[in-house]
């Protein structure tokens, strides 16, 4: 399975903290928020990883990121010329997919639950996963009956329930014929509901309902209950270690102030 994290956008709601660089790289505690989902990408053993960038920023990824060695992944980079939908991602990622299936996670999303289980056991079709939240309006909804998902919707102004669908989805090979046939909605952006729908109509999409927390950090207030719930869960690439077997390298600068001390 290849793994995606959309961290494209121009994050305007997080000016001017979103001035000089990507949203995706703010600091949550410790960590720059790409550490979280990278993380849950290379704790389920997702190695080659695609990371799509909006044009102005794409450098600080790659100053940050590099190749992935450091983290015992492959990283590739695609640049989305305009944030046109979440559902771009596997237009542009198409030849990066390949024969594959693929998880793709949102730059900004940070969630307690370890799924690698359910990424690990993902035969085929597409899933996605849930959390009971006050405003479902805000997000994707989901509506699930005796465990099937029945409808997905994106910002309804009904909801008809109060799941909201994250930014974390699994599908199979079929995803990229699917995002090649979308149209544009009427706010001019492929969206990832009409994928889901796709999948709904075959019988073939399922949906998890996560127990943790979720957050979805594009607010100052979300942003900043992210670095809460990362300090007191230990979330990020500090987990990484013994589960990839790699150390990461302590910086140069780092190692020098060590010895002055
Ligand atoms: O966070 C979960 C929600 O994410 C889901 O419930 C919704 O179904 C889904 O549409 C999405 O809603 P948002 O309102 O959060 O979408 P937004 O346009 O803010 O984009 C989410 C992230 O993806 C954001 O960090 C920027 C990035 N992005 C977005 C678009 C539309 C891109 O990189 N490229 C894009 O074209």
């Amino acid at each position: 399975m290849k793994g995606i994290i959309l961290a494209g956008g121009s994050g305007t709601r997080l000016h001017p903290l979103t001035q000089v660089t990507s949203k995706q790289l703010l600091p949550i505690y410790d960590q720059p928020m790409i550490y979280y989902p990278l993380n849950t990408l290379l704790k389920a053993g997702i190695k080659d990883i695609l990371i799509i960038v909006a044009p102005e920023r794409s450098g600080d990824f790659l100053n940050l990121l590099g190749s992935g060695k450091q983290f015992g992944a492959r990283i590739t980079y695609e640049v989305q010329d305009k944030p046109e939908g979440l559902a771009q991602a596997f237009i542009i990622g198409a030849d990066f997919i390949g024969d594959d299936s693929v998880a793709m996670i949102l730059g900004d999303n940070i969630f307690t639950d370890d799924l690698s289980d359910s990424i690990r056991s993902f035969k085929s079709g597409a899933k996605v996963f849930a959390k009971k939240v006050h405003d479902p309006e805000r997000f994707g909804v989901i509506e699930i009956a005796n465990g099937k998902v029945i409808s997905v919707e994106e910002k309804p102004k009904s909801p008809k329930s109060d799941l909201a669908q994250i930014g974390f989805y699994i599908y199979d090979n079929r995803v990229v014929d699917f995002a090649k046939n979308l149209t544009p909605s009427a706010r001019g952006e492929y969206e990832i509901v009409d994928l889901n729908n796709k999948y709904l109509e075959n019988g073939e999409l399922v949906a998890e309902e996560l127990k943790g927390e979720w957050i979805d950090a594009g607010t100052f207030e979300s942003l900043h209950r992210a670095s809460v719930i990362a300090r007191e869960h230990k979330l990020g690439i500090r987990d990484m270690k013994s589960d990839i077997s790699v150390t990461i390298k302590k910086p140069e600068f780092q190692k020098k102030t060590e010895k002055i001390i």
